[in-house]
């Protein structure tokens, strides 16, 4: 098998999606494996898995830095330390700048979304939809650029939405989507 590739999974929260990222990376013909663990959020619950799974974690608190590019140069700087090949945004509530994203080599960022790219990029997504009275929503993968939810897609999963549903019960559903759509993602990069 090739060299696999070594990821860094940021995190703000949760980290259900860092954690699918995990699972996957446990299975043998896995094309890759979490270096490290980023959180902005030191009370991220997230980084009770991954510390209980031996990852290394890094902590960069965003209220600890003044400005943006001293909090990404912190980042930045870490990360030196693992010889990233791609960085997977889980869950990551920060937006990067076109400065540190001009930092990696390109295509070397990615992103999950809980729409369906173009569509509802930004916040709310679930409600937006709703909102729209749209019959499908979904979650997508995608490359990360300094346009917000704006780079290219790699993939994308498609859930209906229902009648009854609320912002809640459609994230529901489009969640475990997003833990089936992220590591397919990661195999489809590895296979390119
Ligand atoms: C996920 O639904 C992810 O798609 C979304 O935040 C949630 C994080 O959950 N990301 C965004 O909205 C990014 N704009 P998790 O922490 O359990 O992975």
């Amino acid at each position: 098998m090739m060299k696999k590739l070594k990821l860094a999974v940021f995190i703000s929260g949760r980290g259900s999606n860092m954690r699918s990222i995990v699972q996957a990376c446990a299975e043998a013909d896995f094309p890759a494996e979490v270096s490290v663990v980023v959180s902005n959020n030191p009370d991220a619950a997230g980084l009770d898995f991954a510390k209980e799974n031996g990852l290394a974690c890094v902590v960069v608190d965003h209220k600890s830095f003044h400005g943006k590019a001293a909090f990404e140069n912190a980042i930045y700087d870490a990360l030196q330390d693992y010889d990233i090949d791609l960085i997977c945004l889980a869950g990551f509530m920060r937006i990067l700048s076109a400065d540190f994203i001009a930092r990696w080599p390109a295509n070397s960022i990615i992103n999950i979304h809980p729409s369906l790219l173009p569509d509802y990029k930004g916040l709310d997504t679930h409600q937006r939809a709703i909102d729209d009275g749209r019959d499908q929503g979904g979650c997508s993968v995608h490359y990360v650029t300094p346009e917000v939810d704006g780079g290219d897609v790699i993939l994308q999963r498609v859930v209906p939405i229902l009648p009854d549903d609320d912002a809640d019960s459609l994230a529901e559903r489009v969640l475990p989507e997003e833990h089936i759509a992220y590591p397919e993602a990661i195999r489809l990069i590895a296979a390119s």
